[in-house]
């Protein structure tokens, strides 16, 4: 990984997942977003008792950015461990889909590194945004 800011965005998914809170899944989810000006904002998994009742990590580090005052995107790390590509969910494309552009990078790791990128419009093809609301 030689892009520096790729391995910021990759650290900070690395450390969040350690703390993930994930008793009943055991499942640990770290997520990490990047502005075009460089900050990072973290975030991971926290399930709860209540089952349906859980943030996924990418929805953690959302709203991070937007306390902080962000609202752009322009890159989403998401890491996690197992064969299959940890990409997010249908609902956090969506809520990624609300502050970046379609051709954003949400790149997909585990522990050891990239796996695979995707550009936003193609794990979210045809979405609904903020500019159908538009007058
Ligand atoms: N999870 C995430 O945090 N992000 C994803 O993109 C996929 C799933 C979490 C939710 C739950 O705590 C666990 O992974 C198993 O679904």
């Amino acid at each position: 990984m030689a892009d520096p800011q790729l391995q910021t965005l990759f650290e900070a998914a690395r450390l969040a997942r350690e703390r993930a809170y994930a008793p009943y899944s055991g499942f640990k989810v770290g997520a990490a977003v990047a502005t075009r000006g460089g900050a990072v904002f973290a975030g991971c998994n926290v399930e709860n008792a209540a089952f349906p009742v859980v943030t996924c990590a990418e929805a953690g580090a959302i709203a991070a950015m937007v306390a902080a005052g962000e609202a752009r995107i322009a890159a989403v790390l998401v890491l996690g461990e197992g064969e299959a590509l940890v990409t997010p969910c249908g609902a956090c494309r969506q809520r990624i889909r609300e502050f970046a552009a379609p051709d954003a990078l949400i790149h997909t790791a585990d522990v050891n590194g990239i796996r695979r990128s995707f550009r936003l419009d193609e794990l979210l093809p045809f979405s609904f945004g903020p500019e159908n609301l538009a007058p």
